[in-house]
């Protein structure tokens, strides 16, 4: 298993480029199983769970060819509809060949995903919503089988709560649906208005992607396109926290600024000073004082919960006492217990972190648990004074490209031993 050595406390200057959107990948990756043409995507991110995608889709019966920015995927035929439980226990975001499936083939037999480290998240109201379309669902052997012989008809669907995956697999399934269908309390999230911006690219007719409500009006069939993907804005949001601990200046390049701005507001508030290079950039410096701000996590465009584990980690850093409430997952705190081990002064109750800071980090030996934990202890290591060895980094390999090429560039020291 590899681990990552970073010796804190060195200050980062210069400029990172983010890459494409892995969430917004995902999804793009999935929508290919609608059509029998070919469809080419750019600036997909080399991390572990496009890889995993990319071999579900080859096990669906898909070519792919990956070149040195995306993918060209072309599913002539579906010959197996099946996402077997070996790759989608390493991914739960399998899910979103769901709906795909059954729309393009009548059939999907899909891994019921299991547990994850962040908490149950269950597929239930993807299945609700499939079934409002026609779909016949049943479980039997850890698998989800969803039949629809007749193939799909557009209905009103209404998430009871907002969903991204759910929201972008029925939104591709009805896709092919015969007639409209209307997707109420949709997620509003960027990554799902870019799945539809490639879906309209392929010949749907999608109305409201990125508001509440979405219109699909179902079409026989959908053809082949060309989409480059939005940059990430996690990863992006992951090195504005790290530049506005260590920042002397650090620039982020490649971004929408339009999809950072919970972050960006509430960093502001915390004390944090931002430059504006160009439209795609941001320039952050370290050294104001931070001040402690409260917290909670919303779907968007509220504060992003995939930025909630970044943010804790800086607030230990800022003066006064961080109230951090996590509201999408019921156990999304993992790295605090291993913040602890750092210094770092967090007490939890049920799904609230209280943080006082400035606690004076040390490096230690730590644990990454999820994407998003082991982020945050990069940057605490990156603060903290001496060396920080973080065990199980395959978790950061899944969302973040090339993660410690890019801060060396920026004058971290970083390595990955195995
Ligand atoms: C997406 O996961 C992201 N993953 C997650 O990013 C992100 O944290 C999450 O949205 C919230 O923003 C991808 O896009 C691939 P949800 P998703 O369905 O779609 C409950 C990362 O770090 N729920 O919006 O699985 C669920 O349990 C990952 O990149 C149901 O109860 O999240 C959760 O509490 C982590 N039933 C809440 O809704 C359902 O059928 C939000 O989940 C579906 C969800």
């Amino acid at each position: 298993m590899d681990k990552f050595a970073i010796e804190g406390g060195r200050p980062l200057e210069g400029v990172i480029q983010v890459s494409g959107a892995k969430n917004a990948a995902l999804p793009v990756l999935a929508a290919t199983l609608l059509t029998d043409q070919e469809v080419r995507l750019d600036r997909i991110p080399k991390v572990r769970d496009i890889r995993t995608m990319a071999r579900l889709l080859k096990s669906l019966g898909a070519d792919v060819a990956s070149n040195s920015g995306g993918y060209a995927v072309r599913v002539t035929e579906v010959t197996s509809p099946e996402a077997p439980y070996e790759l989608v226990k390493t991914m739960r975001a399998s899910s979103l060949v769901l709906g795909p499936l059954v729309a393009r083939c009548g059939e999907a037999r899909v891994s019921l995903p299991g547990g994850c480290a962040i908490g149950a998240r269950p597929i239930n109201l993807h299945l609700a919503g499939l079934e409002k379309l026609g779909a016949e669902i049943s479980q039997e052997h850890g698998y989800i089988r969803a039949h629809a012989p007749n193939g799909l008809a557009g209905a009103v669907i209404h998430f009871d709560r907002v969903t991204v995956t759910g929201t972008e697999d029925l939104m591709m399934a009805a896709a092919l649906a015969r007639g409209e269908t209307i997707i109420e309390n949709a997620a509003r999230e960027p990554e799902v208005a870019d799945l539809a911006a490639l879906l309209g690219k392929m010949g749907a007719a999608i109305d409201g992607a990125g508001t509440s409500t979405i219109r699909i009006q179902g079409r026989s069939r959908l053809h082949g396109a060309t989409h480059a993907i939005i940059p990430d804005r996690i990863e992006a949001g992951t090195f504005l926290i790290a530049g506005a601990l260590t920042g002397n200046p650090l620039t982020i390049a490649g971004v929408d600024t339009r999809h950072l701005a919970a972050l960006i507001d509430r960093m502001r508030q915390a004390g944090v000073d931002f430059s504006f290079p160009a439209e795609d950039r941001i320039e952050v410096r370290a050294g104001g004082r931070l001040r402690a701000v409260d917290l909670a996590t919303r779907e968007y465009p509220g504060f992003p919960t995939d930025m909630q584990a970044q943010f804790l980690a800086m607030m230990t850093q800022a003066e006064g006492e961080s109230h951090i409430t996590e509201t999408i997952f019921e156990n999304r705190f993992m790295h605090v217990s291993e913040l602890l081990r750092m210094g770092a002064d967090v007490v939890l109750e049920g799904n609230q972190a209280t943080v006082r800071g400035k606690s004076r980090l040390s490096g230690a030996k730590v644990m990454a648990s999820d994407l998003r934990a082991s982020a945050c202890l990069v940057i605490a290591a990156l603060t903290a004074r001496g060396e920080t060895i973080i065990d199980r980094v395959y978790h950061i390999d899944r969302g973040y490209e090339r993660i410690e090429e890019k801060l060396s560039n920026v004058g971290a020291r970083i390595r990955r031993t195995k």
